[in-house]
């Protein structure tokens, strides 16, 4: 049976990053709502014009909209497919719609896993943070610059781009909101005894380490 996994943690924890790796090294699907509806955003579909104003100030966006967005996804992936979920679910309301929506697809959830980070250092991962407006690699003005300055180091490309919703500002209010919304949700969990607390303080290696430690070795 395919695994399925919630990545848990608060803007900048290494979420996005850490799904990356995962997909790579397990053959996982990594289903990102904040990617997702960037896209949305992007392509100007109805849900992106929804979204974007709510996401531009830090704050999340209907129930509804994600837990659709999530089924439909699914609906596409083979069932052996195992699914990494990289910010969703996010609120109690989430966290039960992804139930009915596994139970419904014969799916279950594995492992909960919670990145703990420190606020302030948060901060200065997030306002660092762009990625190649091509490939979508990320980089960091600080902790991971590309080889040649200016040059995607995976395509090539010279043309990188920062979130809007990356500024210190917001930044605070997402951070607000996970505190608010998101970590309440963390009991539901912990009350079935599939949730591990991972050190997201220490480099990315070392933090993919510790996630393989629970999810077994990868398959070859
Ligand atoms: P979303 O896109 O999910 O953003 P987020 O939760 O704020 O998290 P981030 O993507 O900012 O951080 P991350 O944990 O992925 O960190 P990353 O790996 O990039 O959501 C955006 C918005 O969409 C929300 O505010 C909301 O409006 C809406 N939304 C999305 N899902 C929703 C939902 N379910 N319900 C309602 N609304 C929803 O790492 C950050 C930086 O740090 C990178 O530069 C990286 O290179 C670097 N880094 C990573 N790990 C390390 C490390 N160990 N050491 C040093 N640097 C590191
Ligand atoms: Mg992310």
């Amino acid at each position: 049976m395919a695994m399925e996994i919630i990545l848990l943690g608060p803007p900048g924890a290494g979420k996005g990053t850490q799904a990356g790796l995962i997909e790579e090294a397990y053959g996982m699907v990594q289903l990102s709502t904040g990617d997702m509806l960037r896209a949305a955003v992007k392509a100007g579909t109805p849900v992106g014009l929804k979204a974007k104003a709510v996401m531009e100030a830090g704050e999340l966006v209907s129930d509804d909209i994600v837990s659709g967005i999530i089924g439909d996804r699914l609906d596409e992936l083979g069932s052996e497919t195992g699914v990494i979920f990289d910010g969703y679910p996010r609120t109690e309301a989430q966290a039960a719609s992804l139930d009915e929506i596994l139970k419904s697809r014969g799916r279950k959830l594995n492992h909960v896993i919670e990145l703990g980070v420190d606020e302030d250092a948060l901060v200065d991962r997030i306002t660092g943070r762009y990625t190649c407006a091509k490939c979508n690699e990320g980089y960091h003005d600080r902790h991971k610059q590309p080889a040649k300055d200016s040059v995607c180091d995976e395509c090539g490309s010279t043309e990188f781009k920062r979130r809007p919703d990356d500024n210190e500002e917001t930044v605070r209010t997402r951070m607000a909101e996970y505190r608010g919304k998101t970590a309440p949700i963390l009991p539901i969990y912990e009350e079935r005894g599939i949730v591990t607390r991972v050190d997201g303080m220490g480099g990315i290696e070392e933090v993919a380490s510790s996630i393989r430690a629970i999810l077994g070795a990868p398959p070859k």
